[in-house]
C-alpha cells in the first residue's frame, strides 16, 4: 500500500459494530488507525460522519478511509461529493480489487448490514494490497475534475 497516514475510519450506527471489528483487525495487523466515530451504537447521522471522514481525505490529510453504514450506499454518497475523493462501495471483492486497479479508490464503503465480517475483513485486506493500475485508467480519473455538476 503507498500510504503512509494512519487509515481515517468513520461509520453510523448500523455500522459501528463492523467499524470496531475492522479497526481491532487492522490494529492487529499492524496499521495505524484514526477513528473518526461514532464510539457507541447510539443512532447518529452517517452524513455527520462520512463528512469528517471524506473531507480527511479531500484535504490530503489522510491517503486512505473507510467508511461504513447500514447498506454503504449514503455514506458512498456523502464521500463522493468532496473533491479528490472516490469512494467505492465494495461489499465483494472483485468490485474491491478493480476499484483499486482502474479507479484509484482512496475511500472503502462497506455495509454493515449487507456483509458479514470475515467478507469485510478479507475486502479491507485486498482493498489494501491492491495497487492502482494507472495508464489510461490515470486519464480517465483526472477527467472527473473536469465534470460540471447539473443539466448538459
Ligand atoms: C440507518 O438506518 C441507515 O439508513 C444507514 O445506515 C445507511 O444504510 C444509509 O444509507
Amino acid at each position: 500500500m503507498e500510504s503512509t497516514t494512519p487509515i481515517v475510519m468513520g461509520s453510523d450506527h448500523a455500522g459501528y459494530a463492523l467499524k470496531e471489528f475492522i479497526k481491532d483487525y487492522l490494529v492487529v495487523s499492524n496499521f495505524e488507525v484514526e477513528d473518526f466515530g461514532p464510539f457507541s451504537e447510539d443512532s447518529v447521522d452517517y452524513s455527520d460522519y462520512g463528512r469528517l471522514v471524506a473531507g480527511k481525505v479531500s484535504s490530503g490529510d489522510f491517503n486512505r478511509g473507510i467508511l461504513i453504514c447500514g447498506t454503504g450506499l449514503g455514506m458512498s454518497m456523502v464521500a463522493n461529493r468532496f473533491k479528490n475523493v472516490r469512494a467505492a462501495l465494495c461489499n465483494g471483492l472483485f468490485s474491491a480489487i478493480m476499484s483499486r486497479r482502474h479507479n484509484d479508490s482512496n475511500i472503502l464503503v462497506l455495509g454493515g448490514r449487507v456483509i458479514g465480517i470475515e467478507l469485510a475483513k478479507e475486502i479491507v485486506q485486498i482493498w489494501l494490497k491492491t495497487p492502482f493500475e494507472g495508464g489510461r485508467h490515470q486519464k480517465r480519473i483526472e477527467k472527473f475534475d473536469t465534470i460540471k455538476s447539473g443539466p448538459l
